[in-house]
């Protein structure tokens, strides 16, 4: 029955591993960085972030959400699935803002560095406590209050949308990105 929160758990450490991939990437615009950023794995990595978890993985928990609102009583527990959905849009808006300002780079316009770095880092932190936020509380009450029916309901009105970066078919266009993933894990592993 939880196949499909087995799929969320599962997209969570993808996200995680990536994640920490594109921080150790950007910190090379820090000053003293031993080597010059790879600004297209950069964007390719905030294109995946938009292209799967925004477009599939986000709606995916929204949809259950909408099935285990009802089924709560607890008010704390109430606030916190409101502040989840908040922060899907607002992931969203800044992963979008973030494109678009890497997408200028690449294009030899002038940004500040310096604000770009600092609004990574803010997007950076609200992923991290968004998947924090959801493996905590969101997750365990969906295992426990969600029925065969209503995770069937939510299977048979999805779309689904195969991860094309981790999942079994790697998207020609990912090719790099997943490359990029694997040789930073190694570099972090040996460090
Ligand atoms: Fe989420
Ligand atoms: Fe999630």
């Amino acid at each position: 029955m939880s196949m499909l929160i087995d799929r969320i758990i599962k997209d969570h450490e993808h996200l995680t591993r990536l994640l920490v991939c594109l921080d150790k990437e950007i910190a090379n615009y820090k000053e003293g960085a031993s080597r010059r950023p790879r600004l297209s794995v950069i964007i390719d990595a905030l294109d995946y972030l938009h292209n799967y978890p925004d477009s599939f993985h986000h709606p995916l928990e929204s949809r259950l959400l909408a099935k285990l609102r009802p089924r709560i009583t607890d008010t704390e527990l109430r606030q916190k699935l409101e502040v989840i959905e908040d922060q899907h849009v607002e992931i969203s808006q800044l992963t979008n803002n973030l494109i678009d300002r890497f997408e200028s780079i690449k294009n030899d316009q002038i940004i500040p560095i310096d604000a770009l770095l600092a609004d990574y880092q803010r997007y950076a932190d609200l992923q991290i406590n968004h998947l924090r936020l959801e493996n905590t509380c969101m997750i365990p009450a969906m295992q426990k209050l969600l029925t065969e029916e209503d995770v069937a309901a939510v299977t048979n009105a999805l779309n689904d949308n195969p991860d094309p970066l981790f999942g079994a078919h790697l998207w020609d266009s990912y090719e790099d990105l997943y490359q990029f993933v694997i040789g930073t894990e190694k570099e972090l592993a040996t460090a």
